[in-house]
């Protein structure tokens, strides 16, 4: 494999765990302001990414590439009111997408179509988690400022349940 992307993809996989953290300090700020279904809704973002991290681990042992592991910094987005941590989601989502790109990129110049067609997943599910990202802040801006209406949107996320990811290496 190419020097450049082993290295990003390798730096990947502690970004992804990265996301797993933030996604954690955003549910525990909604447990602490007591809407449990936004919790839920993270804890499964949460899970979703620890799992994104697992498959570029993965991939890059199948790979017989070497994996580093670095540390994972602190969650760094300050959680001040509700649409605050919506929209440092998207924006996060939207930094992991240029990531994705950025290796892609690197793929493509190498001519590595093995990393390419690896990567075709995330690029797919990048566009799912800024959709998703953008709904929320759409519905919060609907909803969040009558209590009665956020009781439901809270209500509608508590029912998230966890998938495992459709790409299995
Ligand atoms: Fe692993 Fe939310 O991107």
């Amino acid at each position: 494999m190419n020097a450049k992307v082993h290295e990003l993809l390798n730096q990947q996989v502690n970004k992804e765990f990265y996301s797993a953290y933030l996604y954690l300090d955003f549910s525990n700020y909604f447990k602490d302001n007591d809407l449990d279904g936004f919790a839920n809704w993270y804890l499964i973002q949460a899970q979703e990414e620890r799992d994104h991290a697992m498959l570029f681990y993965t991939y890059l042992q199948n790979e017989d590439a070497s994996v580093t592991l670095d540390a994972i910094a602190r969650p760094d987005v300050a959680l001040d009111s509700h649409m605050t941590v919506l929209e440092a989601g998207l924006a996060h989502e939207k930094y992991v997408t240029s990531l994705i790109n950025d290796i892609y990129a690197a793929a493509y110049e190498d001519r590595d179509f093995r990393t390419m067609q690896f990567l075709d997943w995330f690029v797919k599910e990048q566009g799912e988690e800024e959709t998703r990202a953008r709904d929320m802040i759409a519905k919060m801006k609907l909803f969040g400022s009558d209590p009665r209406s956020l009781y439901l949107l809270n209500q509608e996320l508590a029912a998230r349940v966890y998938a495992a990811p459709t790409l299995v290496l």
